[in-house]
């Protein structure tokens, strides 16, 4: 494993696999890695939450496992399911046999073989490498008492199964959760986390973002694009833009062969950076044309 000493290390780290962060979030994932705390960020779409994780992984040499959270996620589908085909497959053939009533039947049925392992239990597995990275994304998708079964889990991690016993993991995973601030988590949860709410990066770090995941964009282009897009997240739309957009925009200019920002070129294109009709629709007209220009004035004053 690479050892990280300092919170340099982990900038290097991250940067190895194209990630850009500022001196507050490494020095949290430091401290995370470094007391074995979980990472909790909230923020905006789009602001590389869940990227922080993948590229975490990748950097150790760790396995990433995701529990994505949605509406009415579950324990089952988080932790463990019995495989409830396979059982009913093992009880026909026993029937068949004449064992049906066998205890050793109802012990098989209920060990390892019919278990369904997920995210939440194959986290506490051992794996090739050292511990994983768990990814719990969008817990603000999930209800409360979903947050508080995952309190209970992040605390001591282990999961006890009734019909197996408990599992523990020899090593903690490295766990970030993530949040887009939907509704606000439960506190308990939050304090044992260590916390950062990752923003919307500075023009100077949005540029040495879009340089590292685009890298062919030629810097008059790119500097364009970034500071449009800035200018953009301070006018009232209902979904601000997020890098993952100015991104997919600069790479969608490329296609076009685009070398400069125009009015024209921005309407043909709005839909990369932004996704609701109505916040498109403010563009149309004039609006595109005054933003740019403020835009062009920012980089000439910078
Ligand atoms: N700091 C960064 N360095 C490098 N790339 C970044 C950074 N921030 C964002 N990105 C890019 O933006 C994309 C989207 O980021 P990510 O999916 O992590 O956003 P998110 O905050 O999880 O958004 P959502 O809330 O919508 O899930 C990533 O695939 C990555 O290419
Ligand atoms: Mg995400």
């Amino acid at each position: 494993m690479t050892a990280l000493e300092t919170i340099d290390d982990v900038d290097r780290l991250l940067a190895g696999q194209n990630y850009v962060c500022d001196r507050a979030l490494s020095t949290v994932v430091f401290l995370a890695l470094r007391l074995g705390r979980p990472i909790f960020l909230e923020g905006e779409a789009g602001v590389g939450k869940t990227e922080i994780a993948k590229a975490l992984a990748t950097g150790l040499g760790r396995r990433l496992i995701r529990l994505q959270c949605y509406e009415g996620l579950d324990a089952s589908s988080a932790v463990y399911e019995w495989n409830f085909a396979q059982q009913m497959i093992a009880i026909r053939a026993a029937e068949a046999a004449g064992e049906v009533k066998s205890e050793a039947l109802n012990t098989a049925l209920f060990s390892e073989e019919f278990l369904i392992e997920r995210p939440l239990l194959e986290a506490m597995r051992p794996q090739e490498g050292g511990p994983p990275v768990l990814l719990i994304d969008e817990l603000d998708r999930t209800d409360e008492p979903f947050e508080a079964f995952l309190l209970e889990a992040l605390s001591d991690f282990q999961v006890t199964i009734p019909e197996l016993g408990t599992i523990a993991a020899s090593e903690p995973p490295i766990v970030v959760l993530t949040s887009n601030r939907t509704r606000e988590v439960h506190d308990a949860l939050k304090r044992r986390c260590l916390y950062h709410w990752v923003d919307y990066p500075s023009f100077e770090r949005e540029i040495e973002i879009l340089h590292a995941r685009a890298p062919e964009a030629a810097a008059s282009l790119s500097h364009e694009v970034v500071a449009f897009v800035q200018q953009l997240r301070t006018e009232d739309l209902f979904k601000k833009p997020g890098v993952a957009e100015t991104i997919d925009w600069a790479k969608c200019l490329l296609a076009l062969d685009v070398i400069s920002l125009s009015p024209e070129v921005i309407a043909d294109t709005l839909g990369a950076i932004l996704k609701y009709q109505d916040d498109i629709a403010k563009l149309q007209g004039s609006e595109a044309k005054r933003i740019l220009d403020e835009a062009k004035a920012s980089l000439e004053i910078a």
